[in-house]
């Protein structure tokens, strides 16, 4: 089984690979026989949805496609910018559909509330592509979890959630399997 930690901004100085490399570890420290591998969305560098695309940028959508159609599951990596998830994840989201269907994600956040609202509007947006979340988030919280709201340093108080949301995301992701 494979489960995709995606990142979902690209901005220079971001956090989302901090934190989705902090999430591959613990994972990979399970040793419960799944994959799981980073999907950095910034690799892809897909163009505008709808706005015409050069022979490259075709092909860095056909890629973008293949990789969430051979994953099993996703542990969305999410920031919050002005309430809601970023504008890049909504465009990746609106160039695919059946390749996520039939799957689960589990959601972690990094903001001023632990970006709980980007997380909010994030599983509307999957349950339109047949994606089921998980209900155990994690919120990292730029007052607690980053020195300086700027170097992430999580508290260990927030590893009993990243426990329960990879049991759940993996439990899900395996049963979903046997319906596609
Ligand atoms: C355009 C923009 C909008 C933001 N809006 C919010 C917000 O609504 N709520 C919040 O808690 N943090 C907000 N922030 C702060 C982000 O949580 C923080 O900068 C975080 O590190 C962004 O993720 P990134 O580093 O992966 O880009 C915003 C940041 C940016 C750049």
């Amino acid at each position: 089984m494979k489960i995709g930690i995606i990142t979902t901004t690209v901005r220079e100085g971001r956090q989302s690979l901090n934190v989705a490399n902090w999430v591959k570890k613990l994972a990979d420290e399970r040793k419960d026989g799944v994959n799981y591998e980073i999907v950095d969305l910034k690799d892809f560098n897909l163009p505008i949805f709808g706005a015409a695309a050069t022979a490259e940028q075709g092909k860095a959508i056909e890629a973008w496609g293949n990789k969430i159609n051979e994953l099993d599951g996703f542990i969305f990596v999410t920031a919050e910018y002005n309430h809601s998830f970023s504008g890049v994840l909504k465009n990746a989201l609106d160039f695919l559909k059946p390749q996520f269907a039939n799957k689960a994600a589990a959601l972690i956040g990094y903001g001023g509330v632990g970006a709980a609202r980007a997380i909010e509007q994030l599983r509307l947006v999957l349950a339109e592509l047949s994606v089921a979340t998980t209900q155990r988030n994690v919120n990292l919280l730029l007052a607690a979890d980053f020195i300086n709201f700027s170097e992430f340093n999580p508290q260990s108080y927030q590893l009993p959630s990243v426990t329960e949301l990879l049991d759940q995301v993996t439990a899900w992701s395996k049963a979903l399997k046997t319906i596609r």
